[in-house]
C-alpha cells in the first residue's frame, strides 16, 4: 500500500488493542533508542511506524507473495520459492514481538514491520503472480493517477475511496493524514462485530488466500489493448513473452468503482487482524 493505506491499517489496529496491550506496545516506543539527526525519536508514533520497512527497505522479498500464473490456490503457509515472503516475515515478527527476552529496539521494529506486513498481506496485488510482479510490469492508460497496475491498488484506489468519495479533503489537509483518522473513525464504525469476529478467526495464510482470490478473478485482472479488443487474465496464463502483446491496462471509471469497495473491506480487516496478532504477541 501507499503511505496513507499502511498509516490507516496500524491506526485501526491502535484502537482495538487492549489497555494491556497498548501499554506494553507504548513501553517499546517510549523506551526506543532510533533517532533522527536531531536527537528526537524516529517512532514516536506507532501509526507513521508502519512506514518503517517500505524506509529501510532491508527485507524486499518479504513485502509480497509471488505464484506461478498457472497457480490455483493459496493452501498452506509456504513460501513459492524458498525464499523470504510475507508469511514467512508475519511468523517471524509476531514471535519476535512477543519475545520478552529480546531488547526494546528490536521488539519496537518487529511491532512496526508486522503492522507493514499484515498490511501488504491484505493488498491483493501483494499476493499475485511472479511475471508481472504483481501488476508492477503492466503499464497504465486512462483514469488514475498512477502509472501501473499494482499502483492502481497501492493508491489509486485507496485515495479515491477514502479521500474523495467519503472524505472530500484538500491536498494540504491529505499530506497531514487528517482525513486518515477520520477514516479510521468510520471504517471501525462501519465494521460489523460478527464479521470482526470471523476475521480474527484465521491464519495468515488464509488472509493470502484471500488476496489472491481477488487477483485471479479476471475482471482484477486487465484489459490488455490489441487493436480495439480487450484480453483478460485467460489470454494472459497463455503469454508468450511477445512483445507485441503490450501489457497496457486501460483503467475505467467501472473498474474503480467495483474495486474501490474491496480496498476499504481489505484495509479494515487488515486493522483488526492486526490488533488481534498483537494482542496474541503480547498477552503473557
Ligand atoms: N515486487 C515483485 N513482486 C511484487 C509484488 N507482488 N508486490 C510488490 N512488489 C513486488
Ligand atoms: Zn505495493
Ligand atoms: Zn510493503
Amino acid at each position: 500500500w501507499s503511505k496513507f493505506g499502511h498509516v490507516l491499517v496500524c491506526e485501526i489496529a491502535y484502537r482495538q488493542l487492549t489497555d494491556d496491550a497498548r501499554d506494553k506496545l507504548y513501553a517499546l516506543i517510549e523506551n526506543q533508542s532510533f533517532e533522527d539527526e536531531h536527537g528526537d525519536q524516529l517512532y514516536p508514533s506507532f501509526n507513521h511506524g508502519c512506514l518503517r520497512e517500505d524506509q529501510v527497505r532491508q527485507r524486499p522479498s518479504e513485502h509480497y507473495i509471488n505464484y506461478p500464473r498457472d497457480w490455483s490456490r493459496v493452501d498452506n503457509a509456504q513460501c513459492p520459492g524458498g525464499r523470504d515472503c510475507l508469511l514467512s516475515a508475519i511468523e517471524l515478527d509476531a514471535e519476535r514481538l512477543g519475545d520478552t527476552s529480546l531488547p526494546n529496539d528490536e521488539r519496537l521494529a518487529a511491532a512496526l514491520a508486522l503492522g507493514h506486513w499484515i498490511g501488504d498481506i491484505h493488498q491483493p496485488m501483494h499476493v499475485s503472480f511472479s511475471d508481472d510482479r504483481g501488476g508492477n510490469s503492466v503499464n497504465k492508460r486512462g483514469r488514475c493517477g498512477a502509472s501501473n497496475l499494482h499502483a492502481v491498488w497501492d493508491r489509486c484506489l485507496v485515495e479515491r475511496r477514502v479521500i474523495f468519495v467519503r472524505e472530500p479533503a484538500n491536498a494540504d489537509e491529505y499530506a497531514e493524514f487528517t482525513p486518515m483518522y477520520r477514516a479510521a473513525d468510520w471504517m471501525i464504525e462501519d465494521a460489523d462485530p460478527d464479521a470482526i469476529m470471523g476475521w480474527v478467526a484465521t491464519e495468515p495464510w488464509e488472509w493470502a488466500a484471500e488476496s489472491f482470490d481477488q487477483i485471479r478473478q479476471a475482471e482484477v485482472q486487465y484489459c490488455i489493448k490489441k487493436g480495439d479488443a480487450c484480453w483478460y487474465s485467460e489470454t494472459l496464463r497463455s503469454y508468450d513473452g511477445d512483445e507485441d502483446n503490450q501489457r497496457t491496462v486501460v483503467m475505467d471509471e467501472a473498474y474503480l468503482d467495483r474495486f474501490g469497495p474491496v480496498v476499504i473491506s481489505r484495509l479494515t480487516q487488515a486493522g483488526y487482524r492486526l490488533a488481534a496478532t498483537m494482542e496474541a504477541a503480547l498477552s503473557d
